[in-house]
């Protein structure tokens, strides 16, 4: 592999890590808010994109798709991974209440770096276009059902 598909895999490797935190944090929210099913669906989601992306970085593996130089893109999302991971280790210990759990979620949702890959496709990756559009619908979508449902636990 030469080094530019290195990276290439390493960003689709390193986001399909991201989903795979976020469903890890809904897990455990599932786990603290057993009464609100929200958590537990989203978390079936984000374990279909983290599938997604692996199967697409097998692809990438065989030359279908590819990126620009994006070493600086992987480090922000693993940073990303890390802080999830972390605060997810944190609210094992510390829990917090279900609005402040809506609330962070609502900022996951909403960070979107699938926005930015979309900057880095080259004009032949309609694969994986199309997949991270799906996934940046589907965050705007967690994002209003996570909405949704906060309203229902406002006094
Ligand atoms: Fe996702």
């Amino acid at each position: 592999m030469t080094e530019d598909k290195g990276n290439r895999y390493k960003l689709i490797i390193s986001q399909a890590d991201f989903e795979t935190a976020i469903m890890e944090l809904y897990d455990q929210f599932a786990e603290q808010y057993s009464y609100c099913s929200l958590w537990r669906t989203l978390s079936e989601e984000e374990k279909k994109h983290s599938s997604w992306l692996k199967g697409l970085a097998a692809k990438l593996k065989a030359g279908e798709v590819g990126y620009e130089n994006c070493s600086f893109l992987i480090e922000k999302v693993q940073k990303a991974v890390k802080t999830i991971r972390d605060f997810v280790e944190k609210i094992k210990m510390d829990p917090i209440s279900i609005t402040e759990a809506f609330l962070y979620a609502e900022k996951i949702e909403n960070s979107l770096y699938e926005k930015e890959y979309l900057t880095y496709f080259e004009t032949d990756s309609e694969t994986l276009k199309s997949t991270i559009e799906i996934l940046i619908q589907d965050s705007e979508k967690h994002r209003d059902m996570i909405i949704l449902e906060a309203s229902k636990y406002k006094i």
